[in-house]
């Protein structure tokens, strides 16, 4: 039985914007997807996925077996959920050569699923590394990082971008333009993140911001904005000394940053009345700045907050269902059990 776990992500900056070739920073944050897997000798696959944000299910196919899953849970979130565990096994069974290798999978998650903190990205991440391992191949987290993608790319019909898989698989903060992707130095952000308990459609929003791009100059200029304020971010971490807590000077800048690029992202069209809501609260709590993370329409802000201030004010926030610290993940994929 081998147990791999991988993190979930925010976007610092950049998020649309990286979608027409300008940086975007994600940062990989400690809320991980465990994924535990045993090979089995018949070929079939099996999930159990105690926790994804949904009441759980159990699910088998291959072989003889398809059963569908009988969940208290929206059928198109079981399915993309399978789609995406399916499409890790696919890349696990081609990296082990081993094309008949059946596994049981458990699947653990404290991520929220699609409300743009990367929880497919890290259930795929951790169930390649886990499944190599399994089969006696394991893989870099390069490796990982790659084939992640590749699984997303297959279950996204191609939309995939590479940042939530690169960030889950190697942790810290990230650089991503076009397919360069790369770590960079950062010091121990203190994120704290709010959930309005959905999410937006991915696809509909950047369709949305596409549209608005290629009929205003200003809503392009908009979108080289965000890539210059991604730069000047990336500036700021280059400045700072990542192996120590950030000073309140690092965080107060970064936040400006944050809380500029959140107006910008709004003007794109793709905040929301629940997002914009605890980017206030947040910022009325005391944090250096907020902003929606993700694809936008719902789901999920992060704000900048060393004391409990911002976590706490969002609790009481009656646009959100949850909130929590998520420090800065240092560490990617890694083993939890061998
Ligand atoms: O919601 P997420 O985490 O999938 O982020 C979407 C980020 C976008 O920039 C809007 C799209 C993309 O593929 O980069």
């Amino acid at each position: 039985m081998t147990t791999c776990s991988a993190p979930g992500k925010v976007y610092l900056f950049g998020e649309h914007a990286v979608v027409y070739g300008e940086p975007a920073v994600p940062c990989a944050v400690e809320r991980r997807a465990r994924v535990t897997v045993e090979p089995r000798e018949d070929g079939q696959v099996r999930v159990d996925a105690a926790d994804l944000s949904l009441d759980g299910f159990t699910v088998t196919w291959g072989g003889d077996v398809d059963e569908r899953p009988a969940v208290d849970a929206p059928a198109s979130l079981v399915e993309a959920a399978t789609a995406y565990i399916d499409a890790a096994v696919a890349q696990a069974r081609d990296a082990a050569d081993a094309p008949e290798a059946g596994f049981d999978i458990a699947v653990e998650s404290d991520i929220p699923l699609g409300a743009g903190l990367g929880s497919s990205a890290a259930v795929v991440v951790a169930g390649i590394d886990a499944a190599t391992r399994a089969l006696d191949a394991p893989l870099s987290a390069d490796e990982v990082a790659r084939r992640a993608y590749e699984a997303e790319f297959a279950v996204q019909d191609g939309q995939a971008s590479r940042a939530d898989t690169f960030c889950s698989a190697m942790g810290g903060a990230v650089r991503v333009e076009g397919d360069d992707a790369r770590t960079i130095d950062a010091p121990p952000l203190p994120f704290v993140v709010g959930y309005d308990g959905g999410g937006g459609d991915t696809g509909e929003l950047v369709a949305g911001v596409r549209a608005l791009r290629e009929e205003h100059g200003f809503a392009a200029d908009t979108v080289e904005t965000v890539g210059d304020l991604t730069r000047e971010g990336e500036r700021l971490l280059a400045a700072a000394d990542a192996d120590s807590e950030p000073s309140e000077e690092l965080l107060s800048a970064l936040g400006e940053l944050m809380d500029f690029d959140h107006g910008l992202l709004a003007a794109l069209g793709v905040s929301a009345r629940s997002l914009d809501a605890m980017v206030w609260a947040a910022r009325d709590a005391g944090a250096a700045g907020a902003k929606l993370t993700g694809a936008g329409g719902g789901g999920c802000v992060v704000a900048l907050d060393p004391t409990p201030g911002t976590e706490r004010a969002l609790e009481f926030a009656a646009e959100c269902e949850r909130s929590f610290r998520a420090e800065l993940a240092t560490e990617g994929v890694r083993v939890e059990a061998p």
